[in-house]
């Protein structure tokens, strides 16, 4: 059971679900997604899970512009502040792990610990660059239908979308509920974020990084050397999934995340 709460940061309402009672884990979802994604709301007892619909995203408020990593950064500081936790085990998918970047960036003393599901810490190429800007096209022009006729077949892996056509139909339905405006400012803010790799090695919060073993936007073989560069840094991968691989295989993904978070003081 969780509730909704409503929270203001900035020039937006945000939607945050709360579950559970304990120290703060913060759940901050992938691109074009939203908080549920996070079957962790229900399975990560003795916690306190908070997971927010990103402005733009699920049932916070559409901004018309003004989408900048930094802006989504404070964003979740305001969430944490409005539940009163002073720190947070930091847990992002994709996106959401390029948010934490910035997060730990700007403000390091709210970061407990750090789960980086599925992401990578480069910035985008000149080619991705204008890989966003074509999307954000697509979406304007053709509508967020056709994004996720784009995206889903990537979002999960090859076993679920065998195996599991329900599942890939609930991805569907998310990202075809995302408003554009917000998969446009999303897209922006992706394409102008900053490389976090140089300052990798300056991670001084414990670090799990998580990856499906078929994600094929963020391959282990992508994900990996982020291990090698965050001092202690552990490292698991989710057989039989995707680029989603807490929704995908929530079981194995909970016990790689109860396992990181027992260690933590
Ligand atoms: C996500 O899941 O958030 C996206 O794959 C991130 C991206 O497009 O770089």
């Amino acid at each position: 059971m969780n509730s909704i709460e409503k929270v203001k940061a900035g020039d937006a309402h945000l939607a945050v679900a709360v579950a559970g009672t304990g120290a703060a884990l913060l759940l901050v979802h992938g691109f074009p997604l939203d908080r549920t994604m996070w079957r962790q709301l229900e399975g990560t007892d003795g916690w306190m899970r908070i997971a927010p619909d990103l402005r733009g995203a699920g049932q916070s408020d559409v901004p018309a512009s003004g989408y900048t990593m930094t802006r989504y950064a404070d964003d979740l500081v305001a969430v944490l502040d409005a539940l009163g936790a002073r720190r947070a085990v930091c847990c992002g998918l994709s996106m959401g792990g390029y948010i934490l970047f910035e997060l730990w960036r700007r403000y390091p003393e709210r970061i407990r610990a750090l789960i980086l599901c599925d992401t990578k810490s480069e910035a985008d190429t000149a080619e991705g660059k204008r890989g966003r800007d074509e999307l954000a096209a697509t979406a304007r022009d053709a509508g967020v239908g056709a994004v996720a006729e784009r995206l889903v077949p990537k979002l999960v892996g090859r076993t679920t979308r065998a195996e599991n056509p329900a599942l890939v139909e609930t991805v569907r339905t998310m990202v075809q509920r995302s408003p554009v405006a917000g998969v446009v400012g999303a897209l922006q803010a992706m394409r102008d974020r900053a490389d976090a790799t140089p300052r990798l090695v300056e991670v001084a919060v414990p670090t799990l990084i998580v990856v499906g073993a078929e994600d094929e936007l963020t391959p282990p073989a992508v994900v990996r050397p982020m291990v090698d560069r965050i001092p202690g840094a552990r490292y698991a991968e989710i057989p039989g999934a995707g680029h989603l691989a807490p929704l995908e295989r929530p079981g194995p993904f909970n016990s790689a995340v109860a396992e990181f978070l027992s260690i933590l003081e």
